[in-house]
């Protein structure tokens, strides 16, 4: 199947009260799990790239030949949208010609003046090509690629101004953090979120940092309107438990004297991920909405 926009995928998940998880890839492997693990559990999936990553898979276009090469490949079924992660303006343009079919760009940083009118070139040149949205309101805290911004609560009314450009769907700063949360981390603001959804008039909302959140405190989120939830650093954690305790077995030498084999190597980590990635999908409820 080819790669589709996010937009479809996310309007049903917000009417069925559900999210679709949006997972960070940054190789193949991480990106032929993922797709395994979605194909398996019938769960429409976002494959999402942060401009760090884009960096390190080397360039927009390889990722997206290699995106729609794997989901060739593999017979993929249920629909897939390859989505940039926190673009930039110049990334968005980027991440648009290059066959992404979905595009965050987060003007979060700019004074809210910039990030409208930036929010806006980016909408009406990816709907040009019927390629999906997302804007950010209000830094989401914590660290990504080396960026770093204190959690913000998001203004409803700056909130409501973006979604009437007609942004397919927003992210939100609700308290919520990138990483690994601290110890004394207050939970989510749900009041927040339901005025939010009030104020944009029921778009359908984004929950970044999904790792390490209680998973009955995302699904209250997704009741007052969020339809998609960002992981990237759970398939961390977990990818890096199982390959930890392979090495440390020293499972990974090979006594026939026949070298490192990475598709036997890489292996545990593969398997924790697609673990890991049904457990998502059950708990956040697209499990089974692309049969
Ligand atoms: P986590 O790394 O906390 O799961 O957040 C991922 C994310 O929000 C990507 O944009």
């Amino acid at each position: 199947m080819a790669l589709v926009s996010a937009t479809e995928m996310i309007k049903k998940a917000h009417e069925g009260h559900y999210a679709i998880c949006a997972f960070n890839i940054n190789n193949l492997e991480w990106t032929k799990s993922i797709l395994t693990a979605c194909e398996k559990a019938k769960a429409p999936v976002i494959l999402e790239v942060s401009e760090g990553a884009n960096k390190y898979m080397c360039g927009f276009k390889t990722v997206a030949n290699m995106v729609k090469n794997i989901v060739e490949f593999l017979g993929i079924t249920v629909p897939v949208a390859l989505h940039l992660d926190h673009g930039t303006y110049e990334g968005a343009k980027a991440a648009i010609e290059a066959g992404y079919t979905s595009v965050m760009f987060d003007g979060s940083h700019y004074p809210f003046e910039e990030n409208l009118q930036k929010s806006k070139e980016i909408i009406a040149l990816a709907h040009s090509k019927g390629i999906s949205v997302e804007c950010e309101v209000g830094g989401i805290g914590g660290s990504e690629d080396g960026v770093t911004s204190a959690g913000e609560q998001a203004d409803p009314n700056e909130c409501k101004i973006i979604a009437e450009l007609g942004v397919d769907f927003l992210a939100a700063g609700i308290g919520n953090i990138h990483g690994i949360y601290p110890a004394n981390w207050k939970g989510l603001n749900l009041d927040l979120l339901k005025t939010i959804q009030e104020a944009t008039n029921g778009k359908p909302l984004v929950l970044h940092g999904g790792t390490g959140i209680p998973y009955d405190m995302v699904r209250s989120a997704i009741e007052r309107g969020v339809s998609k939830v960002n992981i990237n650093t759970d398939l961390q954690l977990v990818f890096a438990a199982a390959e930890r305790e392979y090495f440390e077995a020293g499972k990974d030498l090979d006594k026939a004297g026949k070298g490192f084999d990475p598709r036997k190597v890489l292996k545990p980590g593969c398997q924790a991920i697609e673990a890991k990635v049904e457990e998502l999908l059950k708990a956040f409820g697209s499990y089974g909405k692309a049969a």
